[in-house]
C-alpha cells in the first residue's frame, strides 16, 4: 500500500498581544463565554483529518489549565519562543518522531478564532496533491499605498496583492528546514510562506473567507463575536 501523508495542526499561542492593551494575553480573552484559544482549537479539532494539534504556549502561561483540553489526546503542548516563528518551530519539533517528512502541517494563529471547518477542508482539498503547499489568502479590496514618513511614495497594483491568512499548509520536513534556516540567518519571517519563499519554493494561494480575522486590536473582539454568531446560522 502506498504511503498517504498525514495532516497535523500547529497553533502558535505564545504571544502577549501587546496591541490589545489588555492585562491577559489576547488568546485568552473571552468571546461568547469562551477564551479565544478554546474557540480556535475546537474548530481545528472538528477537522477529523488532523491527527493531532501541537500548541505552543508561553513559558509563563497560567491560563491553559482552565481550558478543557487536559485529557484530549489530539492536543500536544510545546513551549513557545521569542517570535511567532520560534513558537512554530518549537511546535514542529514537538511533532518529531510522529510526523513524517512528507506529512502536511497546517499552521494556524491562535488569534484567528473564526476560522471555519469548510475553509480548512478547502485548503486541504486544493493543496494535498501539490509538492509545496500554500496558504489561505484574501485579495485586497482596498487600493494599497507605499508610504514613507507619512507620505505616499507609490500605489501598489492591488490585482497583485493578497492578504496572507492562516492556516498555512506545508510539508513537515520542508517547513521545519525553512524556518530553522531563516532563524539561523537571523531573518525575520512573520508567516510560514515567507520562510518557504526564502528557500525558493513557490507556495500557492487558496482564497479564504473574509471573516477569518485575527484578533489584534480591542475593536476586533465585537467583530469576532458578530462573525461567530452569524456562522451559527450559516
Ligand atoms: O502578534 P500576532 O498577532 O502576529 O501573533 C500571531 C500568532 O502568533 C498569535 O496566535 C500569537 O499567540 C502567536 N505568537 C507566538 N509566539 C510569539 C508571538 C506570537 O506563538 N512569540
Amino acid at each position: 500500500m502506498s504511503y498517504q501523508p498525514a495532516f497535523w495542526g500547529v497553533v502558535p499561542a505564545a504571544g502577549v498581544g501587546k496591541r490589545m492593551g489588555a492585562d491577559i494575553p489576547k488568546q485568552y480573552l473571552p468571546v461568547l463565554g469562551k477564551p479565544v484559544l478554546q474557540h480556535t482549537l475546537e474548530r481545528l479539532l472538528s477537522v477529523d483529518a488532523l491527527s493531532a494539534v501541537a500548541v505552543a504556549l508561553g513559558r509563563e502561561d497560567g491560563f491553559w489549565p482552565d481550558l478543557p483540553f487536559a485529557d484530549n489526546t489530539r492536543i500536544l503542548l510545546a513551549e513557545g519562543g521569542k517570535e511567532r516563528a520560534d513558537s512554530v518551530l518549537s511546535a514542529l519539533n514537538r511533532l518529531a518522531g510522529l510526523a513524517r517528512s512528507d506529512d502536511w502541517v497546517l499552521v494556524h494563529d491562535a488569534a484567528r478564532l473564526c476560522v471555519t471547518r469548510s475553509d480548512v477542508l478547502k485548503l486541504i482539498e486544493q493543496l494535498q496533491h501539490d509538492p509545496v503547499g500554500g496558504i489561505l489568502a484574501l485579495p485586497s479590496s482596498d487600493t494599497l499605498k507605499g508610504v514613507a514618513e507619512g507620505i505616499i511614495v507609490d500605489t501598489v497594483d492591488r490585482n497583485h496583492v493578497w492578504r496572507a491568512l492562516t492556516p498555512q499548509m506545508f510539508r513537515y520536513g520542508a517547513l521545519k528546514q525553512a524556518l530553522a534556516e531563516a532563524a539561523e540567518l537571523g531573518l525575520k519571517v512573520t508567516d510560514e510562506a515567507s520562510a518557504m519563499e526564502l528557500k525558493g519554493h513557490t507556495p500557492r494561494i487558496v482564497e479564504g473567507r473574509p471573516d477569518n480575522i485575527k484578533i489584534t486590536r480591542p475593536e476586533d473582539l465585537p467583530l469576532a463575536t458578530f462573525y461567530l454568531e452569524q456562522q451559527c446560522y450559516a
